[in-house]
Order: structure tokens, then C-alpha cells, then sequence
């Protein structure tokens, strides 16, 4: 009666890993738990998360080696992972939102979001115009909501703007506004395959983690450009930096509890260190309490079976 916080299984993103092939499901090395499935076994999982009142996932493609290149052209192939996976679970007529990511490290040869120069200095306008076609390839195979995670300046404007020229006025940006340079990002890397091409960092294009200011001006930036909801990511190490965007803007604040977190927990666990499902819980409360509308994290169909007792 007098919790002030409150988690339901409407308040959590479910992150899916999606490869290609038929009926396997991968296991992921530093994920324990977490698998790559393929494309047949998406609709299951989306009717599994409709079920469990999980109201919507997001999809992350494994592309194999051979359609990696400098340009990340794969990114913008209408039968790419993604977009066959989005058609599967739409064709299959499960009622949940369908959330996509917007950069380009899945698709290219040496890992970064965006193209690079001859130096490897990450080239914003022109990766720009990348973002562009694979946010409207990715709204014509069915995504609801675009998630752009690149950091590159001026693409969430630049999104809005040809999702509205092809008639795509109900398609959503959730934008990764405040999205820092971290380690905790490490197991998603091999979840996509991206970690082993990565030369150098990202420090070019994500946030220095010693940086709450600039996390504000990078939220406002793109509100003004037309997100439709902001995203905080890293998720525990950051919550400052939740509440700070949730007090200072009245758009919907998302954290992202990243693969490097979810590693933690079931490490810790595995080692008998700590009651799992209790700190799963206890992580999505301290989220609500920091002001998050809604978390994307690993947990999320293990967090809703706790939650739906
Ligand atoms: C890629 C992207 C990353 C994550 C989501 N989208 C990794 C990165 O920026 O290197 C991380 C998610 C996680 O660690 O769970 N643009």
C-alpha cells in the first residue's frame, strides 16, 4: 500500500538476438541464458512475450562474416536478418511492438556504427545517410518503433523526416540520446559478432561516462529533432543520469540494461554469490524509482514470470 514504485511486465523491452538457419537456438558464450535464434523461432518468442503482457521486443541480427563490409550495405538489404525476422513475427500474427536498431556495427567489417575514413575516424553525415535508408528499410518490413544507437549528430531529424516523405507517421523513434562509451557492452559485441571486427573505440561518437551535462544537451537535441522517446544507456552505472532526464523532459525515458549487467548478475549468481531472481527484481525497482518509463533488459520474460507470480 505504500510502495511508491511500481514493475509490471508493461514496463520491460525484451532484446532478442536473431541469426540465420533453421530451428536452432545458440547459446552466447558470455550471456548465459540468452540465445541467437533463428528467423522460424521469432514468432514463438514474440507470442511468448505477448502472453506474458511484455509489450514489446527488439531485434539485434547476427549477420554472418561474409556480408560484412567496410559500407555496411547489408544494412539496407530488404531480406536482411532483421527484416525477415520482422515479416515472420508480423505474418504470424503475434500482437507485440517490434522494435529495431538503427547503426550500422551488425553489417560492417570493422565494427563501428558508422562508416569510417581511411584514419578510422567515424564520418557522421555521411553515416547519416546510411541511418536514413535502414531506418525506412526496416519500416517497410514492419518495425514500429526505430531505434537509432549510433550517437551520430542530426540523424534523428534526418530519420523523422524520410519516415514521414514514405508515409511511415506511426512509426516511433526511441531515440539512444545519452548512450556512453562502456565496457559494459562487451557480451552484446559477441552476441552480434561485432566485438572480434572492432578496431579501436567508440569514444568518437558515444558519451564519456564522466559526462551528466552533456547527457542533457544530447537528450534535448534530439526531442527537438523528433524523438518520440529517450533512452539512457547504460542502465545501473547511470541512473543519475535517468533521473536527471526524467525530471528535466516530459518524454517517455527508457534505460537499457545492457549485456554487460545482465553478465554480472548471472555470474554472481551462478556462483552462488546471490539470490538471482531477488536482485532481478530489486534492479527493475531501482529503475522505476530513478524515473524510467520502461527498461530493456536480457531479464525481461524470466523478470515477467516473477512478476505475474
Ligand atoms: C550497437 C549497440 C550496442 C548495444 C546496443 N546497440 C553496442 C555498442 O554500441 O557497441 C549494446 C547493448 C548491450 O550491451 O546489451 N549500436
Amino acid at each position: 500500500m505504500v510502495s511508491e514504485t511500481h514493475v509490471t511486465p508493461a514496463d520491460l523491452i525484451w532484446p532478442l538476438f536473431v541469426r540465420e538457419g533453421a530451428d536452432t537456438a545458440e547459446p552466447i558464450a558470455t550471456m548465459p541464458g540468452v540465445f541467437r535464434h533463428t528467423v522460424d523461432r521469432l514468432p514463438a518468442l514474440a507470442k511468448e512475450a505477448e502472453a506474458l503482457g511484455i509489450p514489446a521486443i527488439a531485434l539485434f541480427p547476427y549477420t554472418p562474416s561474409h556480408l560484412r563490409t567496410a559500407g555496411g550495405e547489408e544494412a539496407l538489404n530488404p531480406e536482411n536478418l532483421v527484416c525477415q525476422a520482422l515479416r515472420a513475427i508480423r505474418d504470424s500474427g503475434a500482437n507485440v511492438g517490434l522494435l529495431t536498431d538503427i547503426a550500422l556495427d551488425p553489417y560492417t567489417s570493422h565494427g563501428h556504427d558508422g562508416l569510417i575514413d581511411d584514419s578510422g575516424h567515424v564520418l557522421n553525415d555521411a553515416t547519416v545517410e546510411m541511418l536514413v535508408a535502414q531506418a525506412l528499410n526496416q519500416a517497410r518490413a514492419g518495425a514500429d518503433i526505430v531505434a537509432p544507437s549510433d550517437m551520430m549528430d542530426g540523424r534523428v531529424g534526418a530519420i523523422r523526416a524520410a519516415l514521414e516523405a514514405d508515409g511511415h507517421h506511426d512509426v516511433q523513434i526511441m531515440a539512444y540520446s545519452a548512450k556512453y562509451a562502456s565496457g559494459f557492452y562487451g557480451p552484446f559485441r559477441d552476441a552480434v559478432g561485432a566485438g572480434g571486427y572492432l578496431k579501436g573505440d567508440k569514444k568518437g561518437y558515444q558519451m564519456d561516462p564522466a559526462n551528466a551535462r552533456e547527457a542533457l544537451r544530447e537528450v534535448a537535441l534530439d526531442i527537438a529533432e523528433g524523438a518520440d522517446s529517450v533512452m539512457v544507456k547504460p542502465g545501473l552505472p547511470y541512473l543519475d543520469i535517468v533521473r536527471r532526464v526524467a525530471e528535466r523532459f516530459d518524454v517517455p525515458v527508457f534505460a537499457y540494461c545492457v549485456s554487460g549487467e545482465y553478465a554480472m548478475v548471472e555470474a554472481a549468481a551462478a556462483a552462488g554469490m546471490l539470490d538471482r531472481n531477488r536482485v532481478i527484481l530489486e534492479i527493475l525497482t531501482a529503475f522505476r524509482r530513478a524515473g524510467a518509463s520502461g527498461i530493456l533488459t536480457y531479464h525481461a520474460p524470466d523478470a515477467a514470470r516473477l512478476l505475474n507470480g
